[in-house]
C-alpha cells in the first residue's frame, strides 16, 4: 500500500514535465504529423508572393525538403513546362528563405518524384479517399491547385474540417 502511494505521487509529480515535453515535440512535428496547420513562416520575401504566387498559390516551404527547393530554384527557366525565371537577387533571397524553412520532419524529408508536393508519399496517403476523376474537374484542374479544396491553403491551413471539394 505504501508502495502504491509512492508510485502515484511519483507519477503525479512527473506528469507536468511530461506534458511540457510532449507539447514541445508536438509543436515541432505538427507540420506533418498532424498536417492540418502547416503554417506559412513569417518574413516571406516579397518576391515569393509577387513571383512564385503569380501562377499558383505560394506553397508553404515546409511541404518540400530543402533538396527539392534547391533544384526548383536552380531550374526556374524550365519550371514544370513553363518559364518562371526571375532576377538573380530574388532567386538568391527566395532560395535562402526556402532552404531555411524547408520541411525536415521525417515524412517530408524524402525527395518526391519531380520535386512535386503532389507526388509525395504523404500527399497520396492524405488524399487516398479523393476519387481520381475529382482532380480533373474544371473547378479543381490539378492536385497542385490546393486552394480549390483548402480555401486557407495559402495561409497554411489544411485542416480536414475545412476541406470542401467543389462540384
Ligand atoms: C509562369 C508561371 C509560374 C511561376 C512564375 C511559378 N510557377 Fe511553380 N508551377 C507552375 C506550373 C504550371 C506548375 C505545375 C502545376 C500543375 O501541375 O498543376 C508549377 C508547379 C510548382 C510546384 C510543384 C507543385 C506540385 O505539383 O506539387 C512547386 C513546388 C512550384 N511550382 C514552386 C514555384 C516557386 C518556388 C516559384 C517561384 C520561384 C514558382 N513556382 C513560380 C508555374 C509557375
Ligand atoms: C480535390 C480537392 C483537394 C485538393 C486540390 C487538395 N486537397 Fe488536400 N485534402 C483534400 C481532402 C478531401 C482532404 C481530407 C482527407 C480526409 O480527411 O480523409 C485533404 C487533406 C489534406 C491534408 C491533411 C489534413 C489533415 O487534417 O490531416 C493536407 C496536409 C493536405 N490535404 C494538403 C494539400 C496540399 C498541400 C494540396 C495542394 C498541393 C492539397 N491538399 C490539394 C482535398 C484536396
Amino acid at each position: 500500500m505504501n508502495t502504491m502511494t509512492r508510485t502515484r505521487t511519483h507519477f503525479r509529480r512527473r506528469l507536468p514535465a511530461r506534458i511540457a515535453v510532449t507539447a514541445v515535440l508536438l509543436a515541432l512535428t505538427v507540420p506533418m504529423a498532424q498536417a492540418d496547420s502547416v503554417g506559412m513562416p513569417r518574413n516571406v520575401p516579397p518576391a515569393y508572393v509577387s513571383e512564385c504566387a503569380a501562377c499558383h498559390m505560394a506553397y508553404p516551404p515546409v511541404l518540400l525538403p530543402a533538396a527539392s527547393w534547391q533544384r526548383i530554384m536552380g531550374g526556374l527557366d524550365r519550371h514544370f513546362g513553363t518559364d518562371a525565371s526571375m532576377d538573380p537577387a530574388s532567386v538568391a533571397q527566395v532560395g535562402n528563405w526556402l532552404q531555411t524553412h524547408a520541411g525536415s520532419y521525417k515524412r517530408v524529408r524524402e525527395v518526391p518524384p519531380q520535386d512535386r508536393i503532389t507526388q509525395s508519399t504523404w500527399f497520396a496517403r492524405k488524399h487516398r479517399d479523393v476519387a481520381p476523376e475529382v482532380w480533373k474537374r474544371a473547378s479543381v484542374r490539378s492536385p497542385a491547385n490546393c486552394m480549390a479544396c483548402h480555401s486557407g491553403a495559402d495561409k497554411g491551413d489544411f485542416d480536414d474540417d475545412r476541406v470542401h471539394i467543389p462540384k
